[in-house]
């Protein structure tokens, strides 16, 4: 009898082990555990930071289709494109719900000819589609987050044309970061369609030292306000994200940055000498350039800002340095960037109420006192002319004079 048993088992084993293989081949992608292998690969995206525009600062929650026609439409013609802006990104509340099968769908109230004609018409003008999701239950505004639906999140997107992804950090209760990120990041590769992952936790777990093959950069704090300084509720001002991200420098490099938040630049929150420091200084700090304000309806001096190519070139220098402050007098700092051509992107800020002179001397950027050196003002487009030893300016209250020293 016990034989007979035996003899039962050993028939049907075969065909047990067959149905675990079969089961197997049916795993739920969206239980995966996320690869924390020390040995992975980055994905070889953004080896400067990425450039593009971002709906939330201007449109908040109220985005739709048209206006991101029309900011394409001026991307694409205004010049922008033409100076490296790259990505038109749609932030929070694009959603509609989950279908019965757990895929994201769109809200076609906002968006009636739907995410992928949306997407075509983006590409079709030479630009990048991105969109935004987040790790948790919820988005920050309270649309379906991809938890649990990460990689059917993923497939979506790729099968829309999504080349860009910022993924938020709302609703995440006591989930871990390196991995929930990591979780989409694999996503995102398992779809073989290369997707720049912007991640954006807030520098709350620092993301800085894990993410470098996770995404693409990292939201360093929490949310810019269109203010120079002070923090109201969850957001901060400019100058306070500016001493929070400057300290993480060395975790920089091509692939992979300190993300210190879209820019305000052009919102009306600043006067134009402060959006000018602002811009220079994100450039400094090897920071996405991501615009953040209304593109089809800009004073000439926001293009003049948003659209300089000097400073732009400081940003996307290809040595990736993040730039840092080398001196701090109080309200008075000089900043230095190394670039590839073995110059120098130099800063001389003001943070004061009153203009001030400021001085930036040769050893202090790492150049011998002798060495007369072309030093040319990027924001005046003026060359200044071959200089030994230092150079002074007086600068405007909350201004920067910004200049390249080229030994
Ligand atoms: C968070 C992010 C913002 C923006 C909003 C959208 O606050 O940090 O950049 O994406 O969510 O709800």
């Amino acid at each position: 009898m016990k034989k007979l048993a035996h003899l039962v088992v050993l028939a049907f084993l075969p065909f047990a082990v067959g149905v675990a293989r079969a089961q197997d081949q049916f795993v739920d992608p969206n239980t995966l555990r996320p690869s924390l292998d020390p040995n992975r690969k980055a994905n070889g995206l953004a080896r400067t930071p990425q450039m593009g525009w971002n709906s939330w600062n201007k449109f908040g929650c109220n985005i739709d289709e048209k206006t991101v026609r029309r900011i394409a439409d001026t991307m694409a013609t205004n010049g922008m494109r033409d100076v490296g802006y790259e990505y038109v990104v749609i932030d929070d509340c694009w959603h509609g719900e989950r279908d019965a099968k757990g895929f994201i769908t769109e809200s076609r109230e906002k968006f009636p000819s739907g995410m992928k004609a949306l997407a075509d018409y983006v590409h079709a003008r030479g630009l990048k589609f991105g969109i935004y999701s987040d790790a948790g239950a919820k988005t920050c505004g309270g649309k379906p987050g991809s938890l649990g639906h990460e990689y059917q999140d993923a497939l979506t997107y790729a099968r829309w044309g999504v080349d860009y992804l910022k993924y938020d950090w709302c609703s995440t209760g006591t989930l871990n970061a390196e991995s929930a990120y990591a979780l989409m990041s694999d996503a995102l590769k398992a779809t073989g369609r290369p997707v720049l992952l912007a991640m954006c936790e807030w520098g709350n777990n620092r993301p800085w030292e894990w993410g470098n093959k996770i995404g693409n950069s990292w939201r360093t704090t929490s949310d810019i306000r269109d203010a120079w300084k002070g923090r109201d509720k969850w957001s901060i001002g400019m100058v306070d994200i500016v001493d929070a991200n400057e300290p993480l420098y060395p975790y920089a490099g091509p692939g992979h940055w300190n993300d210190a938040d879209m820019l305000e630049v052009g919102n009306g929150g600043m006067s134009d000498t402060e959006y000018r420091s602002h811009f220079s200084l994100w450039a400094m700090m090897t920071s996405p350039l991501i615009a953040g304000n209304d593109i089809t309806n800009m004073s000439a001096a926001t293009r003049d800002i948003l659209l300089n190519k000097e400073v732009i070139t400081v940003n996307q220098d290809p040595l990736g340095q993040q730039g840092r402050r080398i001196r701090d007098d109080g309200d008075l700092e000089v900043w230095s960037k190394p670039l590839s051509d073995g110059s120098r992107a130099v800063i001389l800020f003001n943070r004061s109420e009153s203009p001030a002179k400021i001085e930036v001397n040769w050893p202090e950027i790492g150049l011998t006192r002798s060495v007369r050196a072309d030093v040319r003002d990027v924001w005046s487009h003026r060359s200044i002319g071959k200089v030994a030893d230092r150079y002074a300016a007086l600068v405007p209250a909350h201004g920067v004079i910004m200049v390249k020293v080229t030994p």
